[in-house]
């Protein structure tokens, strides 16, 4: 069976974004695949973050994916730092790497920002870690939103650099999964950028954890365009923040957009905007109130992320023990 491999930054504020992206996505490939869902909470160290926030945003992201019906028995949930490889094989795909590769990297360079001699080295090698990630479990499919095809680019080029340098197959060239009607969600306060849970106003995004009240006020306050709705896809091109919330509704209807333009067509905001609360409330409803009954229960979600870790440990090593004897690690 392909392997899927998939992971969120346990960085507080999950949100629309992650869950139409990703998540929801997951849900549905768990039938087809064999699936290894991280919560990368390496990753989350590339940028300051306190440690009881990490920890408690490290069981919130287990929370979320098993209330979103991803299936613990079915699926390998577990956070990275509890399988040492990864940061082994990161260290070796690392030695690997050109520095200009990294330099391309626009993620970097936005979370960076201008100080860059001050940004850590964590940071830098983020994506190289993430290359681990995917490749210490010969993944073959990552089912990820827009933002990170870049970094899914650079996965492939690595695998591909390990596999000429010691002329191998080991490493198969893993295949990004871009799919759905909303690969890219975007701020409800600016149409023309992603919906981020580093976004300062907390009314750029819709929380996971929001409840129905939270939602609506966020909605009513989204910003728009004075014009009534759009007749036509086309339109929308123009038109940022209501090709947005129109994306949001397909998303969550699950309909085809043109449908719900259709549907729309000439109406105005306030009206749309109320049905849109309506249906993210319901949607979104579900999973935060199963996320609160889980959350009650730390003991039980760090049991599933520690038979999640056993069973990703026994794949990890058994790869790495080849990886090892491919670049000439002993191991006596
Ligand atoms: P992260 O934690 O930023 O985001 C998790 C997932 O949510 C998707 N996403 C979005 N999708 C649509 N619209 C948005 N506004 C939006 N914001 C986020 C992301 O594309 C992602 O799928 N580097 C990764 C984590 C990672 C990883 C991996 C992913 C580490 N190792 C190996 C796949 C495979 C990240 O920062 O995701």
């Amino acid at each position: 069976m392909p392997r899927i491999f998939s992971g969120i930054q346990p960085t507080g504020n999950l949100h629309l974004g992650n869950y139409l992206g990703a998540i929801r996505n997951w849900v549905q490939l768990q039938a087809d695949y064999d699936c290894i869902f991280c919560i990368v909470d390496l990753h989350a160290l590339t940028l300051p973050i306190e440690p009881a926030e990490l920890r408690q945003a490290t069981r919130e992201v287990t929370a979320a994916y098993i209330a979103s019906g991803i299936d613990p028995e079915r699926c390998i949930i577990f956070n990275q730092s509890m399988v040492p490889a990864h940061t082994e094989l990161g260290w070796i795909l690392g030695c690997l790497t050109p520095l200009g590769w990294l330099n391309r990297m626009t993620q970097f360079k936005e979370k960076a920002g201008k100080d860059r001699d001050n940004a850590g080295l964590g940071l830098y090698a983020y994506p190289v870690l993430m290359a681990a990630d995917i490749l210490l479990y010969r993944a073959t499919h990552v089912p990820v939103g827009e933002d990170q095809k870049q970094h899914l680019e650079l996965s492939r080029d690595v695998a591909g650099a390990f596999n000429r340098r010691y002329n191998t197959d080991f490493f198969p060239l893993p295949e990004p999964q871009i799919f759905g009607t909303a690969t890219r969600v975007m701020s409800l306060r600016d149409g023309t950028k992603k919906m981020s849970k580093s976004d300062e106003s907390d009314y750029s995004r819709i929380n996971l954890t929001d409840d129905a009240d939270a939602i609506a006020l966020k909605i009513r306050r989204a910003k728009t365009d004075p014009a009534p709705l759009p007749s036509a896809v086309a339109e929308l091109e123009a038109r940022p923040e209501a090709a947005n919330l129109l994306g949001i509704y397909a998303a969550l209807a699950d309909e085809p957009l043109p449908d719900v333009v259709a549907r729309f067509a000439g109406r105005n905001f306030s009206d749309f905007k109320a049905e849109l609360a309506a249906l993210a409330a319901t949607a979104l409803g579900k999973i935060a109130g199963e996320m609160k009954r889980l959350m009650a229960d730390p003991a039980q979600i760090d049991a599933v992320l520690r038979r999640g870790a056993e069973r990703a440990d026994a794949i990890a090593r058994e790869n790495m023990r080849y990886i090892a004897d491919i670049v000439g690690l002993l191991r006596p």
